[in-house]
């Protein structure tokens, strides 16, 4: 087992630090807020991440886990450092390394001899050689070791990853990180760091252009008088498409996919390569967002001034509390700018700050008064809800499944109205 020291207790450095001590390694997380810290010690998650908090419990009960905001303490015997502090999204859409740099020089007289610093959290091309600059120690190796966890699924992930990806400039030392990861049985690639800088874009790109394509082809399907479900589940049968990332919504968002594609289209240019299959794909989502209006605004004879709208949904994926780049807040925002008054349930969000949105206490109490229901988000429990009790309680009988999460002949028995999208 090897001593480790996790740099920041956001998302990725605290599903890093968690899993790692999980495998038995002496982890010791840092962050530079000592509220973070002391939540850590204490064994509270800020986050709501299904299984994450029963792993937390048990590292600290062994005592593999500990956590510092002593950046001293924290390097001082560690042989891996992990940087997992935020690579936020410049306004050109490159993503902003000044945390990654700054961690470095903060790091810089402080690291062992031989210690090896793994960036895990999403760097452009290139992040590794200024992360060797701002260290400037031939005795202080850099990686790259990309995270590929989906948030709602990280402790699944983690147990079980398609893959590891290690780079770095050599062999030996992508080997020494792997090794941390001896007991995942999984295909491991050592690779070099910008090739496992470019594997973590390139792979979240694709899914994101993937999902667009998936809500073009939807969008059609509709309006040839396809259903788009039976569509999908033909095309998944071909094993060179797979039968995962098929399904139809209201558009991707998370924290990954908005950020992750405007970074590759800006690093690409930044190489004087265009792929406008990226542009192409953000073009889409955000199509994919205003359809949804459309057809809430058509079935409600083309205006949404003074009509209340139900929704059902705020985070951007069912199995997460996380509402950023939330497509169901997108939808919300439109529907808000075209006149309407929102009024939303969502399971684990209770309160959400935006002028025009109420959010309520129960999908019946969301559901009273309005004039038509849209699901945003594919929460399981939505699907289970009882049609009567909303249409009883709504204006109007037009509900916009965007998630396709609800039966629809049960709904249909109970007297809503599916409307189709026309030309929009
Ligand atoms: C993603 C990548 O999957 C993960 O590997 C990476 O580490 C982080 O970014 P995440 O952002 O948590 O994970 O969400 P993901 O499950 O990939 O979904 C992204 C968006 O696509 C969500 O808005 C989701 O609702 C949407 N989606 C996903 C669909 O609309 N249809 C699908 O079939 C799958």
């Amino acid at each position: 087992m090897f001593k480790v020291a996790v740099i920041g207790t956001g998302y990725v450095g605290l599903t890093t630090a968690i899993g790692l001590a999980s495998l038995g390694h002496e982890v010791v997380g840092y962050d530079i807020d000592p509220s973070k810290v002391e939540q850590l010690k204490a064994g509270i998650l800020p986050i709501y991440e299904p299984g994450l908090d029963q792993m937390l419990t048990d590292v600290l009960a062994t005592g593999k886990l500990r956590a510092t905001s002593n950046l001293s303490e924290a390097l001082v015997n560690a042989e891996f450092v992990f940087t997992c502090v935020p690579t936020p999204q410049d306004e050109d859409g490159s993503a902003d390394l000044s945390y990654v740099i700054s961690a470095s020089k903060e790091m810089k007289d402080l690291l062992a001899p031989g210690a090896i610093v793994v960036t895990k959290s999403t760097v452009p091309v290139g992040s590794a050689s200024q992360v060797e600059d701002a260290i400037g120690r031939a005795d202080v190796h850099v990686a790259s070791n990309p995270e590929f966890l989906r948030e709602g699924a990280a402790v699944i992930d983690f147990k079980n990853p398609d893959r590891i990806v290690v780079g770095a400039r050599s062999t030996e030392v992508a080997q020494r990180v792997m090794d941390l990861y001896a007991v995942i049985d999984c295909p491991k690639v050592l690779t070099s760091q910008p090739a496992a800088e470019l594997i973590k874009y390139a792979s979240n790109s694709f899914l994101a252009i993937k999902l667009s394509y998936v809500n073009d082809i939807a969008a059609l399907c509709e309006a040839a008088g396809a259903d788009p479900l039976e569509v999908m589940h033909g095309m998944g049968l071909d094993s060179r498409i797979g039968d995962r990332f098929l399904a139809p919504g209201p558009g991707w968002g998370g924290s990954c996919f908005p950020k992750d594609t405007r970074a590759l289209a800006s690093i690409s240019a930044g190489f004087g390569i265009a792929i406008p299959l990226i542009d192409a794909a953000i073009v889409s989502n955000e199509k994919a967002h205003k359809r949804v209006v459309d057809r809430v605004m058509q079935e409600l004879g083309g205006s949404l001034v003074g009509k209340t709208i139900a929704v059902l949904g705020l985070t951007f994926k069912a199995n997460t509390d996380d509402t950023r780049q939330s497509p169901a807040i997108a939808v919300i925002e439109r529907l808000i700018g075209r006149g309407a008054k929102v009024v939303a349930f969502d399971p684990i969000v209770s309160a959400y700050s935006l002028a025009g949105l109420k959010v309520a206490a129960s999908p019946t109490a969301a559901a009273s008064d309005a004039d038509a229901l849209v699901v945003l988000t594919e929460w399981p429990e939505f699907g289970k809800l009882n049609p009567a009790d909303l249409l009883t309680a709504m204006r109007g009988t037009c509900v916009v499944d965007t998630r396709n999460i609800l039966n629809k002949t049960n709904w249909q028995a109970a007297g809503a109205i599916f409307p189709d999208l026309k030309n929009s």
